[in-house]
């Protein structure tokens, strides 16, 4: 939510500013600014709109300078316009302030403030963080930050700028994500890595009621109460090619393409000889072995991963799992206590529904074990243990390869944890080990038949438009599974909704007689996932209820079964055999691919869709 980037060195700042932004814009894009140094001047230009409006403005008129701050943002208080967007300053206009979060006592502070003479012109909760540094300004910018973050409540990462201190950047934060670059005579200021990684691979990770200050010549990383902290420099293993869309059209259709290869990575790290190791985990196992049960919690995407898990923990590790949605989680009473292990699944690390949730489960006495993507993130950190999947830096706002290296990491903790529990006989552990082996093959296998620019999944979705169109917009998709399957149905569809528009809801098959079946007539189109698997004939029972109500069906099958093709189907999908426990980590491609071409075939801006973010740091 909102990207931040600040620089100071000897580079155009403008430059700096918007390549960072451009990396940054899947945490926002409804506007952007940039404030920029020139001496002691300070020029501002911030438009609504995505990141290209403001790059285009800035082209036709180039600012000086070499010091600035920049910023894309995801609206939370006050619409999208040139006003609200950032940097915002105070009533003389000499200083400039870029913030990610939410300042919850906003309004009691603006009160004040206006009682105090400030004026106010923007609608957003930040403009109070410019006043009150104002309030507190005596020639001195770190001094006055300081004293006006004691009276900030809620959530931030800031940048600031004075421009009668112009060789200097404060940076602060408080449960948003913010970061330095440490560069040779330049330094950055960015929420996220992939901003400064054209310029360096160094980086401090700041930490709650941290401030830096930035100069030319270095970075001094104080406690928000003054005192020096000392900290050390990372090195950020990954490239920044890693976050470019090589070649292909869409990041999203890019990350679907690399699940094979990741799979294969996260085997050839934590498979050793049938041995699986979780190098980094800080949780021993005689912690693990006196678990009584185990709650995960996350949302959207890795939610689905945790529903996932559920099946496969309890069929193999024979511990009573259940899954929340972090925001129901923290707002309930759940039983968690020292005999629980709370699972926190989130691929950015910041999700702040995710982090009040770990928080809570670790005041209850639990031990937490976070699944991340992102190295150094606060649920990382936060955690008793993390297991990374290391699935490289994912852009697009709809979440697809860590979806199934979350899964990868839940098999391999599954089989953990069988082992260490004594519930799995060893030639069944062998077996699936063997199996699960076999998949980023037959991962590669699949993705093989949907060529990027030509496949058969692209061609539904023209056909699927042209009876939407046809159907007057009455169109809509439902997605039904059953057993490990069903979490794929309810993915299936946030994939498709979020980035298409289209109404999707996934459902459990037996659930469809109970409500659900009212919905079909020749309107919906139904993906009814039938692979082979102990619930196949249900399933079939379901296409068959469907097909008498004149539902257009797309099956996705198991590659040789005769059978499906008996059921007057319109559409067929095929995945190649596996043991079913594994499906999961097949049958999502072609889902994922599906909603890719439903968008794509109408036009919408696949990896920033609208309304949403990529890192949803506000609760
Ligand atoms: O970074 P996280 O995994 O914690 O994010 C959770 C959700 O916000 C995320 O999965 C979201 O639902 C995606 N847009 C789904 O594609």
């Amino acid at each position: 939510m909102c990207g931040i980037v600040g620089y100071i060195g000897e580079r155009k700042a403008q430059d700096v500013l918007l390549k960072g932004l451009s990396r940054l814009e899947y945490r926002g894009y409804d506007s952007a600014g940039v404030a920029i140094l020139h001496g002691h001047k300070m020029d501002l230009v911030k438009k609504r709109g995505k990141l290209k409006v403001l790059a285009e403005e800035l082209n036709s008129g180039p600012i000086p300078g070499a010091i600035g701050i920049g910023h894309t943002r995801w609206a939370t208080h006050g619409a999208p316009s040139d006003v609200n967007a950032h940097p915002h300053l105070d009533c003389k206009r000499r200083i400039a302030v870029v913030h990610n979060g939410i300042i919850e006592n906003y309004l009691e502070l603006k009160n004040t403030l206006i009682k105090e003479g400030h004026k106010f012109i923007s609608e957003t909760d930040t403009e109070v963080i410019p006043h009150l540094i104002e309030k507190f300004y005596k020639g001195n910018i770190e001094e006055a930050v300081r004293k006006a973050l004691k009276l900030l409540k809620g959530t931030y990462a800031i940048a600031v700028l004075h421009k009668d201190e112009p060789d200097k950047i404060i940076g602060a934060r408080c449960d948003s994500p913010l970061i330095v670059g440490v560069g040779k005579g330049e330094n950055f200021l960015a929420s996220d890595v992939p901003a400064i990684l054209d310029y360096t691979k160094d980086v401090i990770y700041l930490e709650n009621h941290e401030l830096a200050v930035l100069t030319k010549a270095g970075v001094v990383v104080k406690e928000h109460s003054g005192r020096r902290v000392a900290k050390k420099v990372a090195r950020v293993k990954w490239d920044i090619s890693q976050a470019e869309k090589s070649g292909y059209r869409h990041f999203m259709l890019k990350e679907i393409f690399e699940q094979g290869d990741i799979l294969e990575a996260i085997q050839t790290e934590r498979l050793r000889d049938g041995r699986i190791r979780f190098q980094e985990l800080a949780i021993r196992d005689n912690i693990f072995k006196r678990v009584k049960r185990i709650a995960i919690v996350a949302c959207g995407t890795a939610y689905h991963a945790g529903l996932t898990a559920k099946y496969m923990l309890e069929e193999l590790a024979k511990i009573p799992c259940w899954v929340d949605t972090s925001s129901e989680f923290r707002y309930r009473d759940p039983i968690v206590d020292k005999e629980t292990l709370v699972i926190i699944v989130s691929q950015s690390g910041e999700t702040a529904d995710s982090l009040a949730a770990l928080r809570e489960a670790k005041k209850r006495g639990a031990t937490v074990l976070s699944i991340c993507n992102v190295v150094g993130s606060s649920i990382a950190r936060e955690s008793d243990g993390v297991i990374y999947i290391h699935a490289g830096p994912e852009i697009a706002v709809a979440s697809t390869k860590a979806y199934t290296a979350q899964l990868a990491i839940f098999y391999l903790l599954t089989l953990h944890l069988a082992k260490l529990k004594n519930t799995i006989k060893t030639a069944r552990y062998n077996m699936l080990i063997r199996e699960f082996r076999r998949v980023p093959n037959l991962v590669k296998e699949l993705l093989s038949e949907y060529k990027p620019d030509y496949n058969p999944l692209a061609a539904y979705a023209q056909e699927f438009k042209r009876y939407y169109n046809e159907k007057h917009n009455k169109s809509f998709f439902l997605y039904l599974a059953r057993n490990i399957n069903y979490p794929n149905a309810l993915e299936g569809a946030l994939k498709l909704k979020e980035i298409s528009y289209i109404s999707a809801e996934g459902y459990p098959a037996g659930e469809m007689k109970h409500g659900p079946i009212a919905l079909i007539d020749e309107n919906p189109w139904v993906v009814c996932i039938a692979i082979a698997s102990k619930t196949y004939d249900k399933m079939i029972s379901n296409i068959q209820e469907i097909k008498a109500r004149n539902g257009i069906i797309i099956a996705v099958a198991t590659e040789g079964d005769k059978e499906i093709l008996h059921h007057n189907i319109n559409y067929l999908i095929e995945i190649p055999k596996v043991e079913e426990l594994f499906s999961p980590l097949l049958v999502v491609i072609p889902l994922q691919l599906l909603a890719y071409y439903v968008a794509r075939e109408f036009g919408y801006d696949i990896d920033q869709p609208r309304n949403l973010a990529k890192s949803v740091t506000v609760e």
